[in-house]
């Protein structure tokens, strides 16, 4: 899930590479390196930050106007400057850069050890290369462009790859299967890459790869075609993203860019979406399939990490708003199950990036076995968005943080349109009703716009108080729950604070052992038919001396009373109050991670897009 760039023309290859990394590096930082051809395959590589590599590339120059980079997210092989990508082949004269896994590497390794060659890295990506020149070696009259693509057929695995080769010093080699791959045309220049963000500033003009194709690229021509050799003719797109959505606009991290962009992108989904006054819904991606989805037995939603938190607020939406039946998966779980989904059966898939390995695995699963498959999906022009029958774009604009925030936001607020309208269709809910819940809905982004105003600088002052606090536990009852297991995965990922969520009624079944004076509990309290209970609840905390912090209503005064501290947010209906109890918690997570001095952007072992199973 690493990042990969690749440039051709007339400007600086090294300079266009590295701001390429460093726009890349959220997908993963272990190690970045360039390829850079000038006569001959120049290579610098190393652990760490793109920075780093920088840094080094300012001292020793590599100068050209072809090459290829890399920032790493490792698989195979620990993050050292070893294992760094460009792999080599083992005369130097072929350079590989790979996102993805090569799963029957150690087999390929050993024959390729049996004939001679010599390895320098624990990666499977290493192999590329050697078994290529190993095959362009061995055979007579043999391209280049065809010992790759035979190289490609033994292999088996993931790839997005950009390979250089120093006697075919004019181009570059692109190859995917399972890792996305785009092509950014511009004048006289040519550029490749892992996604958009490299190339914005340079060129709109893209064309995205699919899975078993590969292309050769000039300076000022490209040629696609499938790994068979069949030539295709492929579409150019335009790409809508811009460069500003991708810089910090003054922020200190993305992070906090992203949370406070919140009113703005949470308005942008709905935008065109929604009338208020007629209490209509247009779901433009999903209008074609509606009569189906109002058949449907059952909706199964699959995803991971905080979609899949958004997709479980989605079984609560659905099954109340549209009274349709709802399970949720993991969708790495989902897919090696032998899942019972098939004709009539809808799956669901949602995933920010809309290239998560995992979640396009089981979508594929579900289409081969019958299902409709529809996505959420924040990238437009993603695998995930091509390969689902239908679906729906957030339209949130590029996330760049790791913690996924604003995407889990609008994600929310698609489901909440998705359930709606469903309900609306299958007549459970009236006009008048629709009327409510849409004009609420189009309330939502001024109420974030509130608590963004009102409360960031009280959570500032309890994060510092809770810095140092070596667990935390979060609790929700029915539609914030999911938010309580959001919450607590934020603290985790981002501060390395051990934290759990729980249901808040669940937690006399076990977690409650674990409180004591040092336990702060955050509790979700915002949510009107639960607030009797979600009392009783804060009451049994108490009793054990834990900590409470409360996220709730303007007008609760009684939980106000039992907290120790709270946070008042605008009141809202039920089944929207996800999009206003998280703000809080994204808040509190990025406070405690700064005055931590974690890498809040980039925390460690993680990456943005997870395009590994
Ligand atoms: C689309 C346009 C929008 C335009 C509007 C005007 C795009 C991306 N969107 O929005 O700019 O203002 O029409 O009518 O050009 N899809 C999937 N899987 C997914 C997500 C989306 O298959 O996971 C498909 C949808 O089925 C649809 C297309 O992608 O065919 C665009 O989806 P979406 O942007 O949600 O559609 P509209 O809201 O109609
Ligand atoms: N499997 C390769 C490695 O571990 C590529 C990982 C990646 O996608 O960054 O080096
Ligand atoms: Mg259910």
């Amino acid at each position: 899930m690493c990042g990969i760039v690749g440039y051709i023309g007339e400007r600086s290859a090294s300079d266009v590479l590295i701001k390429g990394l460093k726009r890349l590096e959220y997908r993963g930082y272990d190690s970045a390196g360039v390829a850079v051809m000038n006569g001959k395959m120049l290579c610098s590589k190393g652990k760490g930050k793109v920075s780093n590599l920088e840094k080094t590339l300012k001292k020793n120059k590599i100068e050209g106007f072809l090459g290829i980079g890399h920032t790493r997210w490792a698989t195979h092989g620990e993050p050292n400057d070893v294992n760094s990508h460009p792999h080599l082949s083992e005369s130097g004269k072929i350079a590989v850069v790979h996102n993805g896994i090569i799963e029957n590497y150690t087999t390929l390794k050993k024959n390729l050890i049996e004939r001679g060659r010599t390895f320098q890295s624990q990666t499977d990506t290493e192999v590329i290369a050697q078994l290529i020149e190993e095959i362009y070696t061995t055979s007579a009259d043999i391209t280049f462009d065809r010992a790759i693509r035979l190289a490609l057929k033994q292999i088996v695995g993931t790839y997005g790859l950009a390979i250089l080769n120093s006697e075919t010093p004019d181009r570059i080699f692109i190859a995917r299967k399972g890792s996305p791959l785009l092509l950014g045309i511009g004048d006289n220049e040519m550029f490749v890459a892992s996604d958009a963000s490299p190339i914005v500033e340079y060129t709109n003009k893209v064309v995205y790869l699919d899975d078993g194709e590969m292309a050769i690229v000039t300076q000022d021509s490209y040629r696609v075609k499938t790994i068979d050799d069949f030539p295709l003719t492929k579409e150019v797109h335009e790409l809508a993203m811009s460069l500003d959505a991708i810089e910090k606009a003054g922020y200190p991290h993305f992070m906090l860019k992203e949370i406070f962009e919140q009113p703005r992108s949470v308005a942008d989904c709905m935008r065109g979406r929604l009338n208020h006054e007629e209490g209509t819904i247009l779901l433009g991606g999903i209008e074609d399939v509606m009569d189906h989805l109002v058949k449907a037995r059952r909706i199964v939603i699959a995803a991971c990490g905080t979609s899949w938190h958004s997709a479980l607020v989605g079984e609560y939406l659905f099954e109340q708003l549209a009274k349709t039946p709802v399970e949720v998966e993991y969708a790495s779980e989902f897919r090696y199950r032998d899942p019972l989904i098939g004709e009539g059966d809808v799956l669901l898939v949602i995933s920010q990036s809309g290239e998560t390995a995992d979640t396009l695995a089981a979508l594929r699963e579900a289409k081969k076995r019958g299902a409709l498959v529809l996505g959420i999906c924040n990238v437009v022009g993603s695998t995930i968005s091509r390969e689902t029958d239908a679906g729906v774009f957030t339209h949130a604009g590029p996330e760049i943080g790791v913690a996924s925030t604003k995407a889990f936001t609008a994600q929310v607020v698609v489901l909440i349109m998705m359930a709606l309208e469903l309900g609306e269709r299958k007549g459970i809910l009236g006009q008048k009703e629709m009327k409510r819940y849409l004009t609420e809905l189009m309330r939502i982004p001024s109420k974030i716009e509130y608590i963004l105003e009102h409360s960031d600088e009280a959570i500032q002052k309890m994060a510092g108080l809770f810095t140092y606090a070596p667990n935390f536990l979060y609790l929700g009852r029915s539609f914030n729950f999911p938010v309580a297991l959001e919450g607590a995965l934020k603290l985790k990922e981002i501060s390395y604070i051990h934290a759990e969520g729980y249901p808040a009624a669940e937690m006399k079944h076990g977690p409650i052992a674990l409180i004591d004076e040092m336990m702060p509990v955050v509790v979700i309290a915002a949510t009107d038919h639960t607030n009797d209970k979600m009392i009783s609840n804060i009451q049994e905390v108490k009793a054990r001396k834990g900590r409470i912090i409360s996220i709730m209503n303007d007008d609760n005064p009684e939980v106000k009373e039992l907290s120790e501290f709270h946070i008042s947010i605008p009141s809202t209906i039920d089944c929207f109050s996800p999009l206003l109890t998280v703000i809080p918690l994204q808040l509190l997570s990025y406070y405690i991670a700064v005055n931590r001095g974690c890498n809040v952007d980039q925390p460690r072992n993680l990456a943005k897009s997870v395009t590994v199973e």
